[in-house]
């Protein structure tokens, strides 16, 4: 599968202003983290790539970009999109992109719930003027970057998605460090 879409912003550049690099995320609990960890350990060491640490997996829903503060308000008024509960995501595929060398876990089928989540997000972000790119929507998680191709079949992890994060990312040295700023209830 291949990258998810995404890219705002109704935020102009403004010299100087403080930015925040945010987006909604699917955030896995500590035994959903451990299950990706664990069935994806051998083909992460197998493809040479640098991996992503277990604490910083997750699935982007929306990608919305360097905000400023005023911005970031705004995502954050985003209102609930209740679901009407949690939903079964089954991640069964992985692979490398060749462009970006990113090794990716992905469910696949997309299930309904997620299509439609991604879909009301954004129509929410919309309305309040922030924009996603044409492509297609390809939910991942990332596991490793500069990765050697790789050709393998994985035990499926199953989630219980339940929630929706809205997420900060620092950087921090040559990693980014990530702050779940607030989670929704599906
Ligand atoms: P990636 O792991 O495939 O790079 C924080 O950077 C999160 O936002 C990551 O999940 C990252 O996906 C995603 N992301 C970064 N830039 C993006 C972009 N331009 N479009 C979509 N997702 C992006």
């Amino acid at each position: 599968m291949a990258s998810s879409r995404s890219r705002v912003t109704k935020d102009e550049p403004e010299l100087g202003a403080e930015r925040h690099r945010v987006f909604f995320a699917l955030w896995p609990d500590a035994a959903t983290r451990g299950a990706i960890s664990r069935a994806t350990r051998a083909v992460v060491q197998s493809s040479g790539g640098r991996p992503v640490a277990k604490e910083r997996l997750h699935i982007t829903v929306a990608f919305l970009g360097e905000l400023t503060a005023a911005g970031l308000e705004t995502a954050r008024a985003v209102p609930p999109l209740a679901l009407g509960g949690p939903f079964e995501l089954t991640l069964d595929t992985i692979g490398v992109w060749p462009e970006s060398k990113v090794l990716w876990l992905s469910p696949s089928t997309v299930p309904t719930p997620l299509a439609e989540l991604e879909a009301r997000l954004w129509d929410a972000l919309a309305e309040r003027g922030f924009r996603a790119d044409e492509r297609v929507y390809r939910p991942h998680v990332t596991l490793a970057r500069r990765a050697r191709p790789v050709e393998t079949e994985i035990e499926p992890v199953s989630w219980t998605v339940g929630e929706l994060a809205l997420v900060e990312s620092f950087p921090d040295g040559r990693n980014v460090h990530y702050e779940v700023l607030e989670r929704r209830t599906l």
